[in-house]
């Protein structure tokens, strides 16, 4: 059991304390002198009719010396403090670690409620993945790695961008300039260069929008050759996405992009008809949002076309209908929060039952201060881009440093470390941030980043294969006592709460945080106590544990935040 729990089973055995009276009882001081846990006994004083500072004094007393796992209980002021005896955390920590092995050391089961929806990604056909897309997808996908790690089950969800009038344009565009060679080497690049040519084109000659528009009626009417080029346009940008996603080693389980949904739209207006909400404006029909606070939400437009948010209501309907979810997560970019809360608004409106467990987990802008990417200004950046600038500083960085591993092992190494840096990147920081990268924030080997924190897992690794021959079960992990021994388990043992909260304010970051604090405390660890060189065989062999702890627990966090270890830098 965790040494918290036991305190307060502890003091409802001393006490006499009602369970009601023993929540949220206890708390971490604020400074390490002052305990491990302390409970201040200001709620008390009325029912017994004392100074907190006298109740202090009077169960330090009572309770000091009384439990095994408690070095000493002291009274500050009108604070209870309790110190925990650092031989027996120890112990309880590997204890708790070997029970569970898959899990995080405070692990502790839950009911989950249901399933959990995680929508992420979600770029558009024919259109550059950019960066913005990267941030979605790791935030994404950290978030479902996080809840199915709980014990939810979690569908991940790609809504591609794959419908709407610009497909009219985009068809037009290919036929007059299409090539189809540059189509099969970059099907993107080759789709934005046409679809940009229309727009040059068409501001000469306005025509051409009807003609475009006419193409998108023939597409939505399931018309050829609208519907094959459709097709075949869309097959070749998840041959783009596949690649991207395979490189950051993320999937789906399922791909139904906006084009799905248009199948329901009727029965959906249908919905809305019937339930009185659908009104004519200007030619469009449109649900009033006015006790939201909110513009009306355009449902069709006046030429009778559905839009993006139509689809999105759609897909709600068609989501609850398939997987009858607990949470509908959408991973979206702050820009469109305005467009979530009409969404949601007009469910409510509706009556519809899960109106309430729709969330728009929103995060910032991404742009850059470094010299690669600012030059070009107001340019998007793709993320194959960021990815490839950053492989290439990682192998610049890895041919100047001196760095434990063979010639042949460097790139794939350097892969791996770009990979996870850039995903670090997007989830260290507060996710409603707007950020923009400098090298220093990605790459610097002793800042907060990825490279720092696998360097000390790989340095930890290389000196538990030094130590291969010894058997850690035999550790007496009573030794660890010294400070920088405890806080590390302490830090060890406080990645799951951190987690919980991570979840609870879907904030990967606060994951991130501790796993930060859990790296800076091993190099306090590291370079204070000698570890191969330490002389008394069981201490080094209770450290060696300690190590190869620290690498499993720390492995275990950040596969969580979808970020994979290297064994040697
Ligand atoms: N395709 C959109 C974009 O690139 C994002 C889609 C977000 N998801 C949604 N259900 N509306 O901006």
């Amino acid at each position: 059991m965790e040494l918290r729990n036991k305190t307060l089973e502890f003091l409802a055995n001393h006490l006499r304390l009602e369970t009601a009276e023993m929540a949220d009882i206890l708390e971490i001081p604020p400074r390490p002198e002052l305990g491990d846990l302390s409970m201040p006994c200001f709620k008390f004083a009325k029912i017994m009719r004392k100074a907190p500072q006298a109740i202090a004094k009077e169960w330090a007393a009572l309770l000091d010396g009384q439990a095994d796992f408690l070095e000493r209980v002291t009274a500050e002021g009108p604070y209870l403090n309790f110190y925990y005896r650092r031989s027996y955390f120890a112990e309880n920590i590997f204890a708790r670690a070997e029970a569970q092995p898959d899990k995080l050391i405070s692990f502790e089961p839950i009911e989950p409620e249901g399933t959990i929806l995680v929508e992420y990604s979600s770029p558009n056909i024919a259109k550059p993945f950019h960066v913005g897309h990267g941030f979605s997808t790791c935030l994404g996908d950290a978030l479902a790695k996080m809840f199915s790690y709980r014990g939810y089950d979690v569908k991940r969800l790609n809504h591609f961008g794959d419908y709407g009038t610009q497909f009219g344009r985009l068809i037009y565009a290919w036929q007059h300039w299409g090539d189809e060679k540059a189509l099969a080497e970059q099907p993107i690049k080759e789709l934005t260069r046409v679809y940009v040519k229309f727009h040059e084109v068409a501001e000469e000659d306005e025509s051409l929008y009807d003609a475009a528009r006419k193409h998108f009626s023939r597409l939505e009417q399931g018309k050829e050759p609208e519907l094959s080029l459709w097709e075949h346009f869309r097959e070749m940008s998840l041959v783009e996405f596949q690649r991207i996603y395979e490189r950051l080693d993320i999937s789906f389980d399922s791909l139904n992009g906006e084009a799905f949904y248009s199948d329901m739209i009727p029965e959906v207006l249908d919905m809305l008809k019937q339930k009185g909400l659908l009104e004519e404006s200007e030619g469009a029909e449109v649900v009033d949002l006015s006790e939201f606070d909110l513009n009306p939400c355009i449902m069709v437009k006046s030429d009778g076309s559905s839009i993006y948010a139509t689809r999105d209501l759609a897909a709600v309907i068609y989501r609850d209908r398939t997987w009858d979810f607990y949470r509908n997560m959408y991973v979206v970019g702050r820009e469109q929060a305005y467009h979530f809360k009409q969404i949601f608004a007009v469910l409510k409106r509706m009556g519809h039952p899960k109106a309430d467990q729709c969330y728009h987990v929103a995060f910032g802008r991404i742009s850059s201060g470094t010299e690669e990417f600012s030059t070009r200004h107001g340019k998007i950046i793709l993320l194959e881009d960021f990815l490839d600038a950053t492989y290439k500083k990682v192998l610049e960085i890895m041919s100047e440093g001196n760095f434990d591993m063979p010639e042949s092992e460097r790139e794939a190494t350097a892969e791996a470390i770009a990979v996870a840096s850039v995903k670090f990147f997007y989830l260290k920081s507060g996710r409603e941030k707007d950020i923009s990268f400098t090298w220093e924030d990605i790459l610097d080997f002793n800042g907060d980043t990825a490279p720092y924190i696998l360097y000390t897992y790989a340095r930890a690794r290389s000196i538990l294969r030094k130590a291969s021959d010894l058997d850690f079960s035999q550790a007496k992990v009573e030794l660890l006592v010294s400070d920088a021994e405890f806080n590390l388990l302490k830090d060890l043992a406080d990645l799951e709460p951190a987690l919980e909260e991570a979840l609870k304010l879907y904030e990967p970051s606060v994951l991130v945080r501790q796993i930060l604090k859990l790296v800076k405390n091993f190099n306090r660890f590291y370079r204070e106590s000698p570890i191969m060189k330490e002389e008394d065989a069981d201490l080094r062999l209770a450290r060696l544990a300690l190590c190869e702890l620290y690498t499993k627990e720390l492995k275990l966090a950040l596969s969580l935040l979808g970020i994979q270890v290297v064994e040697r830098m």
